[in-house]
């Protein structure tokens, strides 16, 4: 998730881009860089880091002109680096393209170009849409733009500038987010619509599929295929604090709704076109390694080691091999016995946890290959690990884990999809199978989080409560586990969560009179065996609310005070849903007892420490 923006028009160009891509950083912040129509032509001025090492570069050698692009990466192809920063261009240097997405068969398109004899000097994928805009240039930047996006699969959001056509700004949208900005005597794009609310209000949103032409005076809407379109202008009323935040409240709501985008952006391009197959074209784990496997360790930290217990559930019963689960502070020191052949997964939201650091090194120093499932690219855990399965949800600015939560959970079904393939534990029909449910659960999220007033009116009631559990069996505990953790560390309610079963060993005396329990029955295999563990607590006074499929919430109200219903899917990808409720839960009761949500008391978005 990258920020993208764009000028034409009589301003002092180089500040209006910077003053969007500041509004911008919060969409990754990993390096920047600008592109101008200045009086010798199209110059690129771009370096890694935060926005303020491109501002002293410019400092020295600004870039003056009439029109421009810019933009603030967040990596996912090619590591943080100067020459891997945007705008990228082509080799005669006449063609400047931004873009924010994946183009998903950029190595194929690659090699091509490479084999016409157009040279790379990056490792994104966005240098081959600079490459193909040039190739396709006969005289007409929109017709190269529209001839080069029907060789692109993917996501994509794109700025185009050439020195060919100087008076025209070019932007596109394809499942990346996009708006035009229209000004007097002067347009703007931008990724988001922060970026250009210093200077205009009227906004036109592009849809999928759609491109717009901007001069200073003019703004051209037509689809990609070059069909001409009327929209209506939308006025923004939005302040600028509310826009940043998408019209959300709170980046912690934002970000639970950005969850269907997320879980789509890690499916992109790791499914084959057949729906069949999982491909993972960025792993250097060979098929001859992966079938020397002989036990894996899943190690991370708080809500990622929560990820970690589903997905290692998920692969063992997919793969049939041993799954062990550390959290990372008590990795090292229990001596763990890790060979050649033991597989290490660390599991890091943010790539810079220190405990998650210190586990990936103790593992590699007994000699495992280490695949890190991160969602920043450019951190000490991808840059350590052997192998990366990033998790494209954007950036997480709450402090509250939620879409990088279920991202990774979308990574490791998909990376035990794809061992098992390797190791043949699945037939070819299951993983079809497989692969069909989770292509629906995006769709399934936006259903659920379509209405969520039920769920608002619990929190608040449990909001007047100082303790509460969650139990369930199977995955439902380890995402107990994680709805626990979630409603103590934004509401500050005492919370535990237990194996349902587990409770008659000891945490039944704590069962009184009116203390709420979740619980959550979505395993059909464990209801009967989760029912009677509803009833223990039931009998001991405890106000029962149960989270369920649909066809059992009337046979589970017979047992429980109240029942909320998720989608149906498999078993082992209930997760990717039920913890959506428990995430609003946890939202709502924070908000009902006026906490600071996006920042809960004494904790920070990344631990560096031991
Ligand atoms: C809770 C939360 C934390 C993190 C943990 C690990 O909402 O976000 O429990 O999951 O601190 O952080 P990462 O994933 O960055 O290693």
């Amino acid at each position: 998730m990258c920020g993208i923006v764009g000028y034409i028009g009589e301003r002092d160009t180089q500040a209006v881009l910077i003053e969007g891509l500041k509004k911008l950083e919060y969409r990754g912040y990993d390096s920047a860089g600008i592109a101008v129509f200045t009086d010798a032509g199209l110059k690129i001025s771009k370096s890694i880091g935060r926005l303020a090492n491109l501002e002293s570069k410019l400092e020295g050698a600004p870039l003056v002109g009439s029109a421009g692009i810019g933009h603030t990466r967040w990596a996912t192809h090619g590591k943080p680096s100067d020459v891997n920063s945007h705008p990228h261009t082509d080799h005669s240097q006449k063609f400047s393209v931004v873009h924010n997405g994946i183009v998903e068969n950029y190595l194929d398109l690659k090699e091509e170009l490479i084999s016409q004899g157009y040279e790379f000097v990056s490792e994104t994928d966005t240098e081959v849409i600079s490459h193909l805009v040039a190739r396709e240039y006969q005289g007409d930047i929109v017709k190269a733009v529209q001839k080069a996006i029907t060789y692109m699969r993917g996501a994509f959001a794109l700025g185009v500038l050439t020195e060919y056509e100087p008076n025209k700004l070019v932007a596109v949208r394809q499942a990346s987010p996009l708006i035009i900005g229209i000004g007097e005597g002067e347009n703007f794009i931008g990724s988001d619509i922060p970026a250009i609310l210093n200077y205009t209000r009227k906004v036109y949103i592009l849809n999928d599929g759609e491109m717009a032409v901007l001069t200073k005076d003019s703004v051209e809407l037509m689809t990609i295929e070059g069909n001409f379109i009327s929209r209506e202008m939308t006025n923004v009323e939005w302040d600028a604090v509310t826009a940043e935040k998408g019209g959300f409240d709170h980046f912690m709501l934002k970000e639970i709704y950005e969850q269907p985008k997320a879980y789509r952006d890690t499916m992109r391009g790791r499914i084959d076109e057949s729906g069949s197959k999982v491909i993972f074209p960025e792993l250097n784990l060979t098929e001859e390694k992966i079938r020397s496997i002989n036990n894996i360790h899943i190690v991370a930290c708080g809500t990622a080691y929560h990820a970690g217990l589903v997905g290692g559930t998920a692969i063992e019963r997919l793969v049939r091999i041993p799954v062990a689960f550390d959290v990372a502070s008590e990795y090292r020191y229990r001596s763990p016995l890790i060979t050649p052949e033991t597989l290490v997964i660390v599991v890091s939201q943010s790539g810079e946890t220190a405990d998650t650091l210190a586990a990936l090194r103790e593992a590699h120093a007994n000699g495992a290959h280490v695949l890190a499932i991160t969602n920043v690219v450019g951190s000490s855990i991808a840059r350590d690990a052997d192998d990366v399965i990033a998790t494209l949800a954007g950036p997480e600015i709450a402090v509250a884990s939620t879409k990088a939560y279920t991202s990774q959970l979308i990574a490791f079904y998909l990376f035990g999809l794809y061992l098992a393939e390797v190791r043949g534990t699945q037939t070819a029909e299951e993983i079809s199978h497989i692969i069909a449910a989770m292509q629906s659960l995006p769709e399934q999220v936006e259903a659920m989080l379509e209405n969520t007033d039920a769920i608002k009116a619990y929190a608040k009631h449990i909001s007047n409560h100082n303790n509460l559990f969650f139990i369930g069996r199977g995955v439902d505990y380890a995402v107990a586990l994680e709805g626990s953790l979630k409603l103590k560390e934004i509401s500050y309610i005492h919370s535990e969560a237990y194996a349902a079963g587990e409770l008659k060993h000891g945490t039944l005396a704590l069962i009184e009179d009116g203390i709420p329990v979740i619980a959550l029955a979505t395993q059909e295999a464990l209801l009967e065996k989760t029912v009677s563990n509803i009833k223990e607590v039931k009998a001991r006074g405890a106000e029962v609310m149960a989270l369920s499929h649909e066809e059992h919430v009337s046979s589970l109200l017979k047992s429980v005070d109240q029942a909320f219903a998720i989608p149906k899917t498999l078993p082992l990808l209930t997760p990717a849903l039920s913890v959506v409720p428990l995430q609003l839960l946890a939202y709502y009761a924070s908000l009902a007892r006026g906490n600071d949500v996006d920042k809960p008391r004494n904790l920070a978005k990344s631990v560096t420490v031991e």
